[in-house]
Parts: C-alpha cells; sequence; structure tokens
C-alpha cells in the first residue's frame, strides 16, 4: 500500500505540473478595464487584471467603497467604508448606510425586467421544472413577509427554515430579509435532534418547513422531523407549514397552513431599513468539538460579496442560466443560488433531485432541457458520475455551457480533467472554488484572470479582488517566497466575512484570529506554486507527516482515486491528528492511522473526520450526530473494519 501510493505521489505531482490547460476564451486578446470591471474605470493607473487585484488589496476602501455604490442600491449612504481590528474580531463594513438585500434581489430587478425568470425550480421528477419570475418572487415574497408579521415576527427574530430547495424557501428567506428578520435555514436532511440544537441556539420562535419532501423518487416526512424536534423547544410558538405533496400531515394548533395564509396577504410589504452590520442569517456548520457554530453574516458585505463573486468567478452575464446543484441548507445555495444570483438579476436553478435520479444522466439532461450555462458542483457527485461512464454525459446536448465550476473539497486530477474534457467538451473553463462558510463567498477561483490566463487542472489557484492570502509556518512566521505551504490565511478583511459566531464571540476570535495574530486563519492548509498559485491541500488538521513530506488527505485521496481504478476502491489510508497545530494550541504529538473500507461521508461530499476519531480513540459510545451522513450505515462498517489498525505512536513535528 505504502510504496503504491507513495511512486503515485510522484507520478501526480509531475504531471500536474506538465498539464497546463489555456482555456480562456471569453474575452479577446484587446480588451479594457471596463471589460474587466466597469468600476474599474475610475481607478487611475489600473489598466488590466492584476493592476485591478493589486489596488483591490492596496487600495481596500477605494475598491469596496466604489463597487458597494455601484453595486447596491442603498436607502441612505456608508459613512466609513471599514472599520475592522483582527485582534478583537471586529468586522465592520459601510457603517451609517441603510439597505434593503430583498429589494436589491428583487424590486429593483422587478422595475426592469418584471417578467424575467428569477427561479427555475428543477423538481426531483425530471421535465417538471416550474418558472417563477422576478414578479412572482416578489409578490410571494411580499406575502410572505406580511404573513411573519400577522404571526408576531419582528425585526430582530430569528426564524428558523427547514426546506428543500423550492420557491418557498427562497421567498421564506427573502421574506425574513425584507422584514429585517434573520434566517437559520437548516439543511432539510439533519435529524430531529440536529435541527433542535440549532433552533434552540438561535432562539426561533417560528419555523418554516414542508409536509413532505421528495428527493430521488423518495418522500421525506419532514413536518414529522420538525414535530419531534419542537418538542424539545420551548421558544417555538409556530410552525408554518407548506405543501409541497398532496398527502395530508397531521396539524396541531401551533402549526400554520402557509400557502392557504399567506394567500390572504397582501402583495405589497414595505422593506425595513437595515444597517449595513445587521445581521442577514444565521449558518450552522459543525466544529471540530461536535458542536455547531452558528456563524453570522450581515447585510451588505455578504450581499455585495457575493454578487461580485458571482458575477466574476464565474463570468456571469444577463440571460444566463446558473445551474448550483448545491442546497439551500448550504453555504453555497445561499450565496450562489439565492443572494449573489438574485442580486444581479441571473436565473438560478433551484435543484430538488440528486445526480443519479432516475439516473446518471441526470445533471446533463438538465443542462440540455434548461439551457444551463454555468454548472456548479461537487467533486464528490463528478468521481461519482464519471465511474458510469461518458456515455452518461454525451447522450446530452450541453453547448449552452460556458463555466464549469467545483466547491467544497479538493478536486482530484482525474475527476478535473473528466470535468473539463468530457463534461465541458474541452472548452469551458473549470473553476475550483475555494471558500468556507466562515468567508462568505469565493476566496480563491482560477477566475477572474488576465484573458488567456492559464488554469492548472486542481487549483483554486488566484485570490479574489480584496483577498490577500498568506501561508504561515508553525512557529507562526509568515512564507514569503514561493513554492512553500503553510496554513492559510488571510491578512485582511473583506465584506463577505463572517462577523461572529452567534452568542459566542470568544469562540469566534479564538477560532479565527488568535492561532496567527493579525490573520483570520482558515483551518485549511495550502501550497503556493512556483507561479504563486494556490492549491489547498486540505484540513490542517489532517495532515500527516511521511517519510518527511507532508501530506494531507488531498493528496492522499487524489493518488487513491487516480491508482486504483474506481470501482475497486475499497480502501483508504486516513490520518488524523487529535488537535490542530498552531502556534498557540498545545502541540499534539499524538497521531492516529487508520486503514479503513468504507468512509463515513456527509450527503455533501465531506468525510466526518470527528467520528473516525471517536472510532480510533475507541470511543464508539459518543460518536453523536450521525444524522448529516449520507450511508450512516458505513460507520458501523468502519467499527467492524479487519485492517483497522492503530498508531498511537509519537511522531516528530514536522
Ligand atoms: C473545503 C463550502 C479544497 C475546505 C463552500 C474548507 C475546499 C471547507 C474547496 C469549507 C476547494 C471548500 N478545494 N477544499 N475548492 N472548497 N473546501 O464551510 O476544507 O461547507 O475549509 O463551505 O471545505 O466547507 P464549507
Amino acid at each position: 500500500m505504502c510504496s503504491l501510493w507513495r511512486g503515485s505521489l510522484l507520478t501526480l505531482t509531475s504531471s500536474l505540473n506538465r498539464r497546463v490547460f489555456q482555456c480562456c476564451r471569453q474575452f479577446g486578446r484587446s480588451y479594457n478595464i471596463a471589460s474587466c470591471m466597469p468600476e474599474a474605470v475610475a481607478f487611475q493607473g489600473v489598466s488590466d487584471h492584476s493592476g485591478l487585484y493589486k489596488f483591490s488589496v492596496n487600495e481596500s476602501d477605494r475598491f469596496w467603497g466604489a463597487v458597494a455604490r455601484q453595486r447596491l442600491s442603498w436607502i441612505s449612504p456608508f459613512h466609513t467604508v471599514q472599520n475592522c481590528d483582527f485582534s478583537q474580531g471586529k468586522i465592520k463594513w459601510f457603517e451609517g448606510g441603510k439597505l434593503n438585500v430583498s429589494v436589491n434581489c428583487l424590486d429593483r430587478h422587478v422595475h426592469t425586467c418584471p417578467e424575467r425568470v428569477a427561479l427555475i425550480w428543477e423538481r426531483d421528477e425530471p421535465g417538471t421544472e416550474v418558472k417563477i419570475t422576478y414578479r412572482q418572487l416578489l409578490e410571494l415574497t411580499c406575502r410572505l413577509g406580511n404573513l411573519l408579521k400577522r404571526q408576531g415576527v419582528r425585526r430582530g427574530d430569528c426564524v428558523t427554515i427547514y426546506m428543500p430547495p423550492c420557491p418557498l424557501a427562497v421567498a421564506s428567506m427573502l421574506a425574513c430579509a425584507r422584514i429585517g428578520a434573520a434566517h437559520n435555514v437548516v439543511f432539510a436532511g439533519f435529524s430531529s435532534e440536529a435541527l433542535a440544537d440549532r433552533i434552540r441556539d438561535a432562539q426561533s420562535s417560528t419555523v418554516i418547513t414542508v409536509n413532505q419532501g421528495v428527493r430521488g423518487g423518495k418522500v421525506v416526512d419532514l413536518k414529522r422531523t420538525v414535530d419531534q424536534a419542537v418538542q424539545n423547544c420551548p421558544s417555538v410558538q409556530q410552525v408554518l407549514v407548506a405543501m409541497r405533496t398532496e398527502n395530508t400531515v397531521a396539524m396541531t394548533d401551533r402549526d400554520v397552513p402557509l400557502e392557504e395564509e399567506m394567500m390572504k396577504e397582501d402583495v405589497v410589504c414595505e422593506p425595513v431599513a437595515m444597517d449595513s452590520e445587521d445581521v442577514l442569517f444565521l449558518l450552522y456548520t459543525s466544529g471540530s468539538t461536535g458542536k455547531p457554530k452558528g456563524l453570522v453574516h450581515t447585510q451588505a458585505g455578504y450581499l455585495l460579496y457575493t454578487s461580485l463573486t458571482h458575477r466574476y468567478v464565474f463570468n456571469y452575464h444577463d440571460g444566463d442560466v446558473f445551474g448550483c446543484v448545491a442546497d439551500i441548507g448550504w453555504i453555497t445555495g445561499h450565496s450562489y443560488i439565492v443572494y449573489g444570483a438574485l442580486c444581479n438579476g441571473g436565473t438560478t436553478v433551484l435543484f430538488e433531485s440528486t445526480p443519479v435520479y432516475p439516473n446518471p444522466g441526470r445533471y446533463w439532461e438538465m443542462v440540455e432541457r434548461l439551457e444551463i450555462n454555468q454548472f456548479y458542483g461537487a467533486p464528490t457527485a463528478i468521481r461519482l458520475l464519471l465511474k458510469y461512464g461518458d456515455e452518461w454525459v454525451q447522450n446530452y446536448n450541453r453547448s449552452s455551457l460556458k463555466t464549469l465550476g467545483s466547491v467544497g473539497e479538493p478536486i482530484n486530477t482525474e475527476a478535473w480533467e473528466w470535468y473539463h474534457r468530457v463534461v465541458g467538451d474541452g472548452r469551458c473553463p473549470v473553476v475550483d472554488t475555494w471558500w468556507q462558510t466562515e468567508t462568505g463567498g469565493i476566496c480563491i477561483a482560477p477566475r477572474p484572470a488576465d484573458p488567456e490566463a492559464e488554469i492548472v487542472p486542481g487549483m483554486a489557484m488566484r485570490p479574489f479582488y480584496g483577498i490577500k492570502p498568506a501561508l504561515l509556518d508553525t512557529e507562526g512566521e509568515v512564507l514569503s517566497s514561493n513554492d512553500s505551504t503553510g496554513a492559510l490565511c488571510i491578512s485582511q478583511a473583506w465584506p463577505g466575512m463572517a462577523r461572529t459566531i452567534h452568542n459566542h464571540h470568544q469562540r469566534f476570535t479564538e477560532t479565527y484570529f488568535q492561532p496567527y495574530p493579525g490573520f483570520f486563519f482558515t483551518g485549511d492548509g495550502a501550497h503556493r506554486s512556483k507561479e504563486g498559485y494556490y492549491q489547498i491541500v486540505g484540513r490542517l488538521d489532517d495532515v500527516i507527516n511521511v517519510s518527511g513530506h507532508r501530506l494531507g488527505t488531498a493528496e492522499l485521496e487524489d493518488v487513491v482515486v487516480c491508482t486504483i481504478k474506481s470501482h475497486q476502491i475499497k480502501c483508504i489510508y486516513i490520518a488524523l491528528r487529535t488537535q490542530p497545530k498552531t502556534p498557540n494550541s498545545k502541540q499534539c504529538r499524538c497521531r492516529s492511522t487508520i486503514i479503513i473500507m468504507c468512509l463515513p461521508k456527509t450527503r455533501s461530499g465531506k468525510i466526518m473526520r470527528r467520528v473516525l476519531r471517536k472510532v480510533v480513540e475507541r470511543n464508539t459510545d459518543e460518536l453523536g450526530d450521525l444524522s448529516t451522513l449520507d450511508d450512516p450505515d458505513s460507520v458501523h462498517e468502519v467499527i467492524r473494519v479487519p485492517q483497522l489498525h492503530i498508531d498511537n505512536s509519537p511522531t516528530a513535528s514536522p
């Protein structure tokens, strides 16, 4: 096993360096700065992409100030572009400004193009999509906003939304934004315990759900899960229930039939003038301790950052159909299905199904039918589809595609090349986008870039405007030269970053700002190549040192996936460090390795390392909530695995 993957790692590295794709065809050779970004004409001395990037990080106030004035509709202007201090975890953007996010996402487009399609709801059953125009979405949002107000929801309250991707879920998010409430969308695959935890932490009095969900041909009783959850949530006073299926479900005094009641409401709902730094939403993400963190995003900065990245990373233009197949319960859904896309007046797809329902051609059949221009998905799905062969892709016309995106985990070279060559017919740039719930939007991606700039497979490559990455070593020193690997940090604030952890500001500063004082610490490791491009090597707490090489799970997974024929993938070598290693945390010298047969992965494709750790520590009674796992049985296989090999020997620090 060892020599097998060590040898392959060398092959992989050299092939990575050799194969460089030139795939930017969307610009001609000659262009002016306005075609890069219209706002940039006002920036003196800026004449190309590199100049604009430098301006955005060196003159951050002028850059973000100009972009914010141009791209957002303000009720009153801001007086201060930024007021940030990493040492206290203080992040404030556009203070003094007032705006309403739903007006930016809806009303202003209704004024210019009311009949443009805002949402294409790609329902589980292929060919049954529903299109919602901007005018209709504004009406839904206003009725819902009025209903929420009638039900006692006030500015500053937090509404929990437990719904699959559907227009009423988007309208619920925007209705909260319209009346000044925050939302807390909980992924509708979470268990009742996970939901209850999040409702309690957010102190919601209102929950919005559907009677049942439909996914991959199966009906899921979501309302029943909510009923179980709210038994343990004394704050909940009402549950609004939309009807996704025609089946009736038991309703109690607490439950409100959503469609019926919203139809009684007016189609006009006065938007509340919100301060830039009022809370827009909480989104829980699992922390390494198992206690989820409610990351807080606010109004103006988040909206601006998602709209700018949506426009320039994907080269989104008016009239394009943007197909992000994430769930709205994750940050990707919030930022690119909902806020970024709608702020740009885009047409955005809400995908309710799975990549293999009713067959592995689902994505590409949908691309043909909906004429999708930008397709944004996860490596885990790409790897799965690759196994089924090219025919499932080639059966469908994909000529509408212009940009392909990848997010959520490192994309291995084989999957990247298949995505580029087979799905995109070798003509679409593939943007491997690195970011996190904490960053709000994409921070590192191959685009935007100079025209014709190269794209290297499996690399996020270039920081976005305003993002200044830094790599730090274990002593906390900045690695200034290229061809180095370290902890990925970001040196200065950007408008999209999370502002705090709900009710736990201290945990926020401890997690993100104390490990490397003066920097935002991402928790990921990265390599900066000789050319200065960034490649994410995975979570830092999973890094191991093998024969003097620092290896991350990304590299290991890449080798395993590249080396062994897909159908033979039965084992993978995972390394676990029980604690993250940063200069300010106690050094952990104990490493555990485990060879297992089957990985416990979440539906969004992330390996649940917390579970593996517990197995290694022989702590299987405390595995915690497993409901987000794609296949909860995989845990039992891990526990039973015959090759389980535990090596708790101390290792030298790298
Ligand atoms: C990982 C998802 C490699 C990374 C938007 C990060 C990636 C975590 C990439 C955040 C990528 C995300 N290449 N790794 N392109 N994108 N990650 O909060 O470890 O669900 O810290 O946000 O996913 O996951 P989250």
